[in-house]
């Protein structure tokens, strides 16, 4: 154990477990708001009363006056974005003076939007279901050591220079291997500019930022995006993002060692859904998918695409939780549930006639896992305006109780509706402590 307050969310499916919401509630006690990969294909949906945010690139601490707001090395910024998200906060009255960016954090330039786009219809019915922001091609220009920071923002006549040394070879890319026609520099240039204004005075080291944080013993919250199987090691590869989802990230991609993010918790949903393609081997393609579907508004933040929906895989919330090192868990959308005569969750699956706890690394493997099904009976009380845990029907507590048994980490808090009131922490938690309860 140390003694620096900090906790480390992190979603613990494929992404859109409603981390946004978690967030936004536990940011209400932080001083800092971090987060550490992804970019703005995350979608946060914060509702609060008749206020809806849709947020891409900026942590949910912005919605909190006094909360600062970090874009760490390991993000991904795509500046037109960025500006877009300011601009449009500041015109519905949020202050944004609190946002921090990496100087290390790397840029996502028009031309890997491109690149996304064309890689999807390239690969034609092996598409990754990508969301088309230009995540992977700006991941791969970090790595191949020719990606724009957000250092180069400093000003436009350093941006353009940055610019005129990366251009051409992009323009040959572009050019011979997609058929593009490429980009002019000066129309660039003046397409960034407005980008690189506002945001200049922003970009600062966030990590000397966070380490001061620390030794003033602030409370920081590190703010994950997507999920354990979209990590680009431990997911279900190739159908996955290009960043490192895991709660180690945190570290890494916020320029710290590990010692300062010790306590991690892993947001799941009650049941489980996914975009994009890929193997879901508790997917649901009858009623109850539908169900689910239509109840939870299972609709892309992004894209706007419907996401797949099936039911609780245990399998995947154990292989998360080791991955993460999951210290508790956050159940969402549980009301969604109700009504459901009998809920199913995967426990184990059945591959090639073998019974297994652990979740396949192959993907021809996994296609053909079948989940093997703990029927658990549902319950049709309406959730929505349950705040304890022992309000909840005995059929929910049971649901519950059986999730924490298999996966052996506690519960610490429900949500059962989209509005910040909507939430249950439970007592004696670390959760409870952290709001003060
Ligand atoms: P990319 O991150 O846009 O490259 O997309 C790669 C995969 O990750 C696709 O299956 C996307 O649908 C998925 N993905 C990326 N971001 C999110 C997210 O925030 N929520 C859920 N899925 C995501």
């Amino acid at each position: 154990m140390n003694n620096y307050d900090s906790l480390v969310v992190v979603g613990a499916q494929w992404g859109d477990e409603g981390k946004g919401k978690v967030i936004d509630f536990l940011a209400a006690k932080a001083n800092v708001v971090a987060r550490f990969q992804g970019g703005d294909n995350a979608g946060h949906t914060v509702v609060y009363g008749a206020n809806i945010f849709k947020l891409h690139h900026i942590p949910s601490g912005i919605l909190y006056p006094d909360c600062l707001s970090l874009l760490g090395n390991g993000i991904v910024i795509n500046p037109l974005v960025l500006l877009n998200e300011l601009l449009e906060l500041e015109k519905r009255g949020i202050s944004t003076k609190n946002l921090r960016i990496s100087e290390k954090a790397h840029l996502i330039m028009v031309y890997h939007q491109a690149y996304d786009q064309a890689n999807e219809e390239l690969l034609g019915d092996q598409k990754i279901g990508t969301t088309g922001r230009g995540i992977g091609p700006a991941y791969a220009d970090k790595a191949l050591r020719r990606g724009l920071r957000a250092i180069d923002l400093a000003d436009i006549k350093v941006f353009k220079e940055r610019l005129s040394q990366i251009l051409p070879l992009q323009n040959h890319l572009l050019k011979s291997a997609y058929g593009h026609k490429g980009y002019d520099l000066d129309q660039l240039v003046e397409m960034y500019r407005p980008a690189v204004e506002k945001l200049a005075p922003l970009v600062v080291d966030t990590s000397r930022l966070l380490a001061d944080s620390f030794s003033k013993d602030k409370k920081i919250l590190f703010e994950g995006a997507q999920g354990a199987l979209l990590d680009i090691d431990h997911g279900t590869y190739p159908f996955v993002t290009s960043s490192s989802t895991v709660a180690a990230a945190a570290g890494s991609g916020s320029g710290l060692g590990p010692q300062y993010t010790s306590q991690v918790l892993g947001v799941m949903k009650a049941y489980t859904t996914r975009v994009g393609e890929g193997p879901f081997p508790s997917e649901d393609h009858g009623e109850a998918g539908e169900l689910l579907r239509n109840r939870g508004a299972e609709f892309g933040t992004t894209t706007g695409r419907p996401r797949r929906c099936g039911w609780f895989d245990a399998v995947i919330a154990r292989y998360a939780t080791r991955i993460n090192g999951l210290t508790g868990l956050a159940i969402t959308k549980l009301d969604v549930l109700s009504g459901l005569e009998t809920l199913n969750v995967a426990v184990n699956y059945r591959c090639d006639n073998n019974l297994t706890r652990e979740f396949p690394a192959g993907m021809v493997k996994l296609e053909k896992c079948k989940p093997v099904y703990e029927a658990f009976p549902g319950w049709h009380e309406d959730l929505s305006g349950v705040r304890t845990m022992k309000d909840l029907p005995a059929a929910a507590r049971h649901y519950l109780e059986a999730l924490e048994n298999t996966i052996e980490v506690p519960i610490e808090l429900i949500s059962v509706g989209p509005d910040r009131t909507q939430t249950i922490v439970r007592p004696g938690s670390f959760l409870a402590g952290w709001y003060g309860n």
